[in-house]
């Protein structure tokens, strides 16, 4: 899906895919060189982070496995409250493994937050955060990411995984869905 076919829905182009993907290869050479001689396994957050992952691990010129989790934030909305339940959990067990978590966004960093201890509550040997997307309010929560592909405005986006009610996922740029869509 393309700008066109997504007509007036999309208010602005916030990333364009080249800059997605120029962005990647630059966050692929970091952790290529942070994990040099070390076993890395890249835990994606479905459904989110399929696009991320897809072309992150592309742009890698070593092996990363992959596991995925699926996770649930109850919340109201568009905004989350921190109180996860796992919908899909790994097929891996983490412990002694350094685990690199692939995120499509984070906002309020509460479901993050709760990923990483639990992940490190599994005995992982490290847990560090690679997210395409990170808002303002990211800065509130005690998470420390080391990777970020762009900090963005307090705005609802959707593309690239992103999705407004499962829709606009399969957008190949990132944009900010126009009012009129998502006005109550
Ligand atoms: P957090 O717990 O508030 O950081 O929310 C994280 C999750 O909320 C992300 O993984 C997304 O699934 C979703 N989310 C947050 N902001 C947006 C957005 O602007 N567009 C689409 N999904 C979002
Ligand atoms: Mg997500």
């Amino acid at each position: 899906m393309d700008a066109r076919d997504a007509g007036t829905d999309i208010s602005e182009v916030l990333v364009s895919e080249e800059a997605i993907a120029g962005r990647l290869a630059e966050l692929a050479r970091q952790v290529e060189a942070d994990y040099e001689g070390r076993d890395v396994l890249l835990v994606g957050v479905l459904k989110g982070a399929v696009m991320i992952m897809a072309d992150f691990v592309r742009a890698l010129h070593r092996h990363a496995p992959m596991d995925w989790m699926a996770v649930s934030s109850y919340g109201s909305g568009t905004k989350s409250s921190g109180v996860v339940r796992i919908l899909k959990d790994l097929e891996a067990d983490v412990s002694g493994v350094h685990v690199l978590i692939v995120e499509d966004i984070i906002d309020s960093g509460l479901t993050l937050s709760w990923l990483v201890g639990n992940l490190r509550a599994r005995g992982a040997a490290s847990v560090e955060v690679l997210t395409l997307l990170r808002k303002p309010d990211a800065a509130k929560v005690d998470v420390e990411v080391r990777y970020v592909g762009f900090d963005i405005p307090d705005a609802f986006v959707v593309g690239y995984g992103l999705d407004y009610d499962q829709r606009y996922r399969n957008l190949g740029f990132v944009g900010t869905l126009a009012e009129h869509v998502h006005a109550p």
